[in-house]
């Protein structure tokens, strides 16, 4: 008898063993995370990814409206994985292309194949594209726990396109390609949910500093920083909005845009509603208009008449404040000793983005730390620009990098909404507070 309750013992406490071994396996990972820094010099997002086989670390620059991630397979591509994508296959059909190279001449090499799905790269600092062959490689990637990095996990089959070598003009030292963090089928953060099962979402954190790392993370949050702070409690919510037109500088006829576009429905300058002309806020049925988000714009850019009523508001709420001369590219300047210093930088008006939703609205503030930008030891300027006769044709207000540093943004593609948390610096942290000491 004892040892029949003995042995029942030991039976149920070695079940009790194996569950428990069993929840300590690693399980599925909830996200994964890319560090970002800022380059001194071109005032790029840069991350490196590991691609190919054997996996080799590749540097690109951050564009986060871009379709899809593409790379220089002319010089050094080197993968024993690399494959190209049919003309009329899935991956080909799903990247929207309108092209096929039936036949390409000279020996095949990654980006010269026969009766490959081509499409095109684009670089907005040359304000260039090419042709480039769409292909599928082995990714590399860190996941997290929204703490710290944990293991590196590998998936193939990752859609990029081929660019040529020449595409790499005005990208910062060492970059081997863009990653397009786009709203489609081959943009990045959808083809890493469906490779790893992880929420079709992803958010980013840029750091204001040249000397730090920010992040992104792509899947589920929590998201936290030093001292221990998981910033998705803060998130505040607006939808994402459909551009039925691309906003690339080159498509095929019938893509949509593949930017992130808010909707914006007034300013306010200091609480005051700025006269503008809301119909410009509209996305209309051409494409034109509206507001998106952009990491390679580094400050906001503004519709002229826009630009103009927003500078005037903001002059005339500093009014008893002299301003300086202004430094290029700015138009409206002050000496840093006449304004006053917050938590949340400058003590200048905070300028609002009023998001207009079915229900409520929500507002984006901006405070001193994103909307001034320190041109010297002096002088801090207003930091937007006019789009003037230059401005792409389409998208009328254009949030810049400098007005997005320290705030997290979430991405939220499956539930089409942006989650944003305004300046960190109230919490008392930075995007440059991520731990990336892994942790086992
Ligand atoms: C493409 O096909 C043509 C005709 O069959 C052949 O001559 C050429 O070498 C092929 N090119 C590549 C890159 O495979
Ligand atoms: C507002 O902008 C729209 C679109 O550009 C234009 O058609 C309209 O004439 C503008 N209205 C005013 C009052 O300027
Ligand atoms: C913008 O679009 C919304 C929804 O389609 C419409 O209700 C509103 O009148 C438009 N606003 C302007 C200023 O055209
Ligand atoms: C800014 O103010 C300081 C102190 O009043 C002064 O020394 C400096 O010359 C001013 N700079 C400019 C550009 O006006
Ligand atoms: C608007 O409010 C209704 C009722 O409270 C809710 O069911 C709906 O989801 C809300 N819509 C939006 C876009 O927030
Ligand atoms: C960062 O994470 C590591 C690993 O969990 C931990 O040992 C370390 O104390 C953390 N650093 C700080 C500043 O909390």
């Amino acid at each position: 008898m004892v040892t029949k309750i003995n042995s029942l013992f030991f039976f149920l406490s070695l079940i009790f063993l194996f569950s428990l071994s069993f929840a300590k396996t690693p399980s599925k990972p909830r996200a994964f995370l890319l560090p970002v820094t800022k380059d001194a010099s071109t005032k790029q997002f840069v991350t490196t990814i590991s691609q190919r086989t054997p996996l080799v670390p590749v540097k690109l620059t951050i564009d986060l409206g871009q379709r899809f991630l593409w790379v220089d397979c002319e010089k050094g591509y080197v993968s024993s994985s690399y494959k190209p994508v049919p003309c009329g296959s899935i991956p080909c059909k799903r990247s929207l292309s309108g092209a096929c190279v039936e036949s390409c001449v000279g020996p095949p090499s990654p980006g010269c194949n026969n009766n490959t799905c081509s499409h095109i790269p684009y670089n907005h600092f040359i304000r260039t594209s090419t042709g480039g062959e769409l292909a599928q490689d082995v990714v590399s990637l860190q996941s997290t726990d929204g703490s710290n990095p944990r293991k590196y996990l590998s998936t193939n089959g990752v859609v990029f396109d081929c660019a040529p070598h020449s595409l790499l003009e005005g990208l910062a030292k060492g970059v081997k390609g863009i990653l397009g963090l786009g709203n489609g089928y081959v943009g990045f953060p959808t083809q890493l949910a469906n490779a790893f099962s992880v929420p079709r979402k992803f958010a980013i954190c840029l750091t204001s500093s040249t000397t730090s790392r920010g992040v992104i993370f792509f899947g589920d949050s929590p998201y936290v920083f030093l001292p221990g702070m998981d910033v998705s409690k803060r998130l505040v919510y607006t939808p994402l909005l459909k551009n039925p037109v691309s906003t690339s500088g080159s498509y095929f006829e019938g893509e949509p845009s593949t930017d992130y576009f808010i909707g914006v429905t007034s300013i306010k300058i200091n609480g005051n509603v700025v006269p503008i002309n809301t119909t410009l806020l509209n996305i209309t049925k051409d494409g034109k208009g509206g507001t998106k988000i952009s990491t390679v714009d580094p400050y906001t850019k503004l519709e002229t008449s826009i630009y103009n009523a927003l500078t005037k508001a903001f002059v005339k709420s500093l009014a008893k404040v002299p301003r300086v001369k202004p430094v290029a590219p700015f138009k409206v300047c002050y000496n840093r000793t006449s304004l006053g210093s917050t938590r949340v930088g400058r003590g200048v008006p905070p300028i609002e983005l009023v998001l207009g939703n079915k229900n409520a609205t929500t507002s984006w503030t901006i405070w001193g730390v994103n909307s001034m930008v320190a041109m010297n030891n002096d002088v801090l300027c207003l930091g937007f620009l006019d789009g003037g006769v230059e401005f792409e044709p389409t998208t009328s207000i254009v949030i810049g990098a400098h007005q997005i540093e320290d705030n997290l943004l979430q991405f939220d593609i499956a539930n089409k909404r942006l989650g944003f948390t305004s300046s960190l610096l109230f919490g008392q942290t930075t995007c440059a507070n991520f731990n990336f000491t892994s942790k086992a």
